[in-house]
């Protein structure tokens, strides 16, 4: 059992299962990672209790990123996905209303970004990004091509394992979450240095998305189950349901 900490409702975060900031491997995480000791602080209500998105403000094709891009008639290429899952507190409780924003590269590994310098083309039909609200019982769902993996300014030979980015708002700022989505199988992600930064096995499986071909469109779309999991509100504890929480 997790002991919530004094002075707001949030589980602090757990520095083992995360990656230290700063790993040498991963070069910028040298400039980036904080010089001096972290301070603590409680949080504010306006942290605790905000911010609050409703289904009202996404378009009709925000999770779908085949189409969203695309020119009439026309769609993005590449191997056709789907992707879904459940955002969770850290309870295992499906967390409503949470917005998720998603990034990715097109198919060939290109970003539509213009610092972008990989020579892969850009479809001229892929934007690369989407959004959507997860339903009352935290489920989200959206509809992609494959990301192609791409290589980046960082040692002579460094790869990016295809990947999808995400950013998760929560029910609070204090839930804030920021992550990256890896894929089954794919020998690139134990070659990574972003990756490598994570120090166990089992953290890293954790970002990996599962193939679930039960779920599979027929000549359409395979599907990827992927669950990402937030901070927990601190909650009353039933006296006889200390573990079901
Ligand atoms: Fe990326």
């Amino acid at each position: 059992m997790t002991t919530p900490p004094k002075g707001n409702g949030y589980l602090v975060r757990d520095r083992v299962w995360q990656p230290d900031a700063y790993t040498p491997a991963y070069k910028t995480s040298v400039t980036r990672a904080p010089a001096k000791a972290l301070l603590s602080f409680p949080t504010s209500l306006g942290e605790q209790t905000g911010p609050v998105f409703g289904h009202d403000m996404l378009g009709p094709r925000d999770n779908d990123l085949i189409l969203n891009y695309a020119k009439p008639g026309e769609m993005a290429l590449g191997p056709r996905i789907i992707v879904k899952g459940h955002v969770l507190d850290q309870y295992g409780r499906g967390v409503a209303g949470t917005l998720l924003e998603f990034w990715q590269a097109n198919a060939g590994g290109r970003y539509r970004h213009k610092n972008e310098g990989y020579l892969a083309p850009l479809d001229p039909n892929f934007g690369g990004c989407g959004r959507t609200i997860t339903d009352e019982n935290g489920a989200y769902e959206f509809r992609t091509v494959q990301p192609g993996p791409y290589p980046w300014p960082n040692g002579m030979a460094d790869w990016r394992p295809a990947h999808i980015h995400f950013s998760l708002m929560g029910h609070a700022f204090a839930q804030r979450l920021i992550t990256q989505m890896y894929f089954e199988g794919d020998p690139m992600i134990w070659q990574c240095p972003i990756v490598g930064s994570i120090d166990t096995r089992a953290a890293v499986e954790s970002l990996v998305a599962s193939l679930d071909m039960t779920e599979t469109l027929p000549m359409d779309a395979r599907v990827y189950t992927f669950d990402m999991v937030l901070r927990g509100r601190r909650q009353t504890f039933f006296e006889n349901r200390w573990e079901g929480l």
